[in-house]
């Protein structure tokens, strides 16, 4: 069975048993801030689970793209592990429970209608006091006991040892399906979690019942489908397999399975299929978070690719495959195919470009710890290979237990946090957690003024740094940032999408640039360095937010409401808000829409954004209560949570929104509007970004000037450049046609006129760069390399026009005839080597018995040379490989083929007539035997 048909089946099993169809969420929640990436199938579903969003169904199920780390070091080597997976899932909220998430899920594996897996290949586990579930599985699907195996919270609690070690929040007992191959390993295929409690602290007594019992259930989609298609591993389904081959091909490998390059491959195969899925969610490889993940992911599968031999950029050559093996479940990655390529293959460059340096090094490091017997990679020294070489202390660590040494972490971290860099695993986690913890008791909260004023007189509360409270701070140059607490603050923290401020906080005796500005609690967070003077706890202080960033801000914040507005009246309400992030003159806003917005609706929201921005209304904030609002008919997202009295934003009367943002005094301050791009996230969600003021400025001026170039490259009007690039890229296609087969290319093209103004030409220039498949911003230079190709073609086939004189007819006259045999030997002036293969086929279906033999100059130091007889002459023995060599030896080459058929190149054209009166004595004794 497809694993395509795997996902489909299960979902409609699940569907027939009347569960809602949920489509994946996103493979990076960045709302749910205890994870980085979806863990599981339930993790979207969590708030459904605590009773905390009104339930619009109370069964569901979903196919879930996820990624996990936590045994990143087996894949690859072992058969099942992946980083990047999908999860098949049922769940039930206060709906159904342990009986029928058990009976089913035996019903779907082993009913000949579903799976129809043979079920004495099938064993369970229960945790040890789920007396219930044992009963189920013994009474209803009539399990032998010796196929139930009770184990403990490590085994069968989910999330693991829950109970005894948190987190806290929704868990349960679980039960887990094993398929036992046929002479193989067994392998947990499904995980049934019966979640019914909600943890709160340490036990005893921590386990609360949730309000209703629920179901979450999860199948490793690519293990099953292992189980179903007889394979031994994951990676050799039917849509990871043809990702493992691209892999090889492009390194230059044989796959072998059991080999060291074996499992590099595969390792290959999951990284840049978890890098193609965060890249095309906008997560590029970075310094923190989940970025780190997949920088450290796409440099191990270029270590490993280097370790092949590779020196150059190759990981992003496997999208393709990539997108068409997950083609079915998520057609929406082929949309961005050439933006995460691009991600991918500039990370790739960057690391290519200290890779040989680094790896020189810890070759050094290594010998050196051999030579003193020591066992521990030093911390210091990684340190050094990260912020040097940029070799992730992970990888590190895997190359050392490759040598089986142990690796400093501790030491590590240390040194990262003395060198102030921003550490691997998260800045936040080493990062002063406690002290901002002690500060947060003794101050609680810090009064923001920041909607009224961006500079305010305050009081400094706290310095924290190097992870510590400190009273005082005198140290200019740490470049690990610090946090300073000041009692009241006009800076904005990063929250509801909106990026914090930037700016100074300045003291009698002190200059602190602020970088960054984040909440803990109630308490702002000011991140940023000592540029001059002594700071002390208790100084008065001036903070003064960095206006003209800020604004730049609120243009962004303002226009996303009216681009929200936009688009529930051009698309319908469901293109409801799920995620967004404003930045100086910047936003990105997610929505859910089935399927990318024809550009004629963007052009009429584009337009009706701008249209609000001009018609100039006013924009005011007000705090009423929760009722009021919802009264008002202002914009509640689902599953949101809002404060009660809420800060609500109105817009003229057109938009009213619950937010927490700083906002503009009027829509006509955003200036300028310019959507950059409409893309999918995933299924049902799209996501546009935009530019506002300054920035949408300069794009639309860069704009002009692209078109401009191009038009002025193809000497036409900017109107008719796509018109010209259509026509152009045809008539290339046509030339190349002519070049291989002879048929007419036609004339050059001819161009016509239109209209123009800037909405035309973004469009103008956004169609050119779709036709040519590359950014809009990259069309001048890849029209330059189509004129070239044009060129080449067009010399190429001056060349082919002057050997229209070479004819059959023409061949054919001229031949001798040795023994009954026609023996073509001639140069074929003009011609080329597909040319020359055609010609002696036509020759041996016309003329048989017939030996040709053709040659032509290819340009000024290289000649080509192709011979071939008829099947009879064959039979009798006659080889044109061999034929074909003793003239090649002539021109300064070599060649071969099959007797019926072989071609030769070399190096001196001007041997040509020799080679040829050689190839006259060769047939005439190969036909004299
Ligand atoms: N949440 C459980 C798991 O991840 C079942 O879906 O295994």
């Amino acid at each position: 069975m497809k694993t395509d048909e795997l996902r489909q089946l299960y979902l409609d099993f699940y569907v027939s048993k009347g569960h809602t169809l949920c489509a994946s969420d996103v493979l990076v929640p960045t709302w749910d801030a205890s994870v980085l990436f979806t863990p599981a199938g339930m993790n979207p579903f969590k708030d459904h689970f605590l009773g905390k969003v009104k339930l619009e169904f109370t069964r569901a199920t979903s196919c879930q793209k996820c990624l996990r780390t936590g045994d990143i070091e087996n894949v690859g080597r072992t058969a099942y592990h992946h980083t990047f997976f999908e999860m098949l899932g049922n769940f039930s909220f206060g709906d159904y429970f342990k009986r029928e998430a058990i009976n089913w899920a035996w019903e779907f594996l082993t009913d000949k209608k579903w799976l129809g897996l043979d079920a004495d290949r099938l064993s369970v586990t229960v945790y040890k006091d789920d007396d219930e579930a044992a009963k189920i599985w013994a009474t209803d699907v009539k399990l032998p006991q010796s196929r139930i195996q009770r184990m403990d919270e490590d085994e069968n609690f989910w999330p693991a040892s829950a109970p005894s070690q948190g987190p806290d929040g929704v868990c349960g007992p679980c039960s887990e399906i094993y398929y036992h191959p046929p002479g193989g390993q067994e392998v947990e295929i499904w995980n049934l979690v019966f979640t019914q409690f909600n943890r709160v602290g340490d036990p005893p007594d921590n386990l609360r019942p949730l309000p209703s019992k629920n179901i979450d259930t999860g199948m490793g989609l690519e293990r099953t489908a292992a189980t179903l298609q007889g394979v031994d591993t994951n990676y050799h389904i039917d849509i990871l397999k043809p990702i493992v081959l691209a892999a090889a091909e492009i390194c230059g490998r044989e796959y072998d399975p059991k080999s060291e390059d074996g499992r590099r491959l595969r390792r290959i195969t999951d990284h840049v299929r978890a890098c193609t899925f965060a890249i095309h969610e906008n997560v590029y490889p970075g310094a923190n978070k989940e970025k780190y993940v997949v920088k450290r992911l796409l440099r191990r599968a270029v270590l490993d690719g280097h370790q092949m031999g590779l020196r150059d950029p190759f990981l992003h050559q496997l999208v393709p495959a990539v997108v068409a093996a997950m083609r079915t479940p998520y057609p929406e990655l082929s949309e961005t195919a050439a933006r995460v390529a691009e991600g991918i293959k500039n990370e790739e460059a960057n690391f290519f470009g200290t890779i040989d340096d680094g790896l020189a090094r810890i070759g050094k490091i290594f010998k050196q710890m051999e030579s003193n017997s020591r066992l521990v990679v030093d911390g210091g020294d990684a340190a050094e290979l990260y912020t040097t070489y940029g070799v992730p202390p992970e990888l590190f660590a895997n190359l050392a237990a490759e040598k089986n040494l142990a690796f400093d972490w501790d030491g590590f971290r240390l040194r990262m946090d003395e060198h102030g860099d921003i550490s691997g695993g998260g800045r936040m986690a080493l990062f002063g957690d406690d002290a901002v913890e002690s500060l947060k008791k003794a101050h609680k909260h810090t009064k923001f003024v920041g909607y009224e004023r961006t500079e305010t007189a305050a009081e400094l509360l706290g310095i924290v740094a190097q992870n510590s409270l400190c009273d005082e701070l005198d140290e200019i140059g740490h470049q690990q940032p610090v946090i300073v607490v000041l009692d009241a603050t006009p800076f904005y923290a990063e929250s509801g999408g909106q990026v914090g401020d930037s700016g100074w906080i300045v003291g009698e005796k002190f200059k602190f640039e602020v970088t960054d500005t984040q909440k803990n609690g109630d308490l702002v967070l000011h991140f940023g360095h000592l540029r001059e003077g002594h700071m002390t706890a208790g100084d008065g202080v001036t903070a003064t937010v960095d206006a003209d960033r800020r604004d730049a801000i609120r243009r962004a914040h303002s226009a996303t409401h009216i681009l929200h507005h936009a688009l529930q009246k051009n698309l319908g309400a469901h293109a409801q808000q799920q995620g967004s992030k404003v930045e100086r003159d910047l936003l990105r806003f997610d929505f859910t829409n089935q399927g990318a917005v024809p550009q004629e609706t963007l052009e009429k929201i584009e337009a009706e954004v701008r249209g609000r921005i001009s018609v100039g209304d006013a924009i005011t904030a007000e705090v009423v209560p929760l009722a009021d609002a919802r009264q008002a008919g202002a914009m509640m997202l689902f599953g949101e949570k809002y404060p009660d009295p809420v800060r609500m934003i109105s817009m003229g009367d057109f938009s009213k929104e619950l937010c927490g943002g700083t906002h503009l005094p009027n829509t006509k301050d955003v200036g300028q509007f310019e959507v950059i791009s409409e893309e999918s996230v995933s299924a049902g969600t799209r996501r546009i970004v935009a530019l506002t003021g300054t920035l949408a400025k300069e794009h639309a001026d860069k704009t002009e000037f692209v078109l401009s170039e191009v038009a002025a490259l193809l000497k036409v009007e900017p109107t008719q450049v796509p018109a010209a690039i259509d026509a152009l890229s045809r008539y290339a296609r046509a030339l190349k046609k002519e070049v291989n087969t002879g048929e007419a290319a036609g004339d050059s093209p001819r161009l016509q006129d239109a209209a123009h103004d800037h909405r035309a030409h973004k469009l103008l220039l956004r169609e050119t760069a779709a036709a040519l498949k590359v950014s809009p911003f990259d069309v001048p230079e890849r029209i330059e390399s189509l004129v070239a190709e044009i060129e080449h073609l067009g010399a190429q086939l001056a060349q082919r026009r002057a050997s229209d004189g070479v004819t059959p007819e023409s061949l054919l006259a001229a031949a001798e005839e040795i023994d009954g045999v026609r023996v073509v030997v001639a140069e074929a002036v003009g011609s080329n080597p597909n040319m020359m293969r055609q010609m002696i086929d036509r020759l041996r279906k016309e003329a048989s018995p017939v030996a040709v033999f053709l040659g032509c100059g290819q340009g000024e130091d290289k000649v080509m040379l192709v011979a071939g007889v008829s099947r009879d002459l064959e039979e009798r023995g006659v080889d044109s490989g061999r034929w074909v060599r003793e003239s090649a030896a002539i021109v300064g080459g070599s060649g071969g083929g099959k007797p019926s058929l072989a071609q030769a190149g070399g190096k001196h054209p001007e041997k040509l007539p020799e080679a040829l009166a050689q190839a006259r004595e060769t047939i005439r004794a190969m036909l004299a035997r």
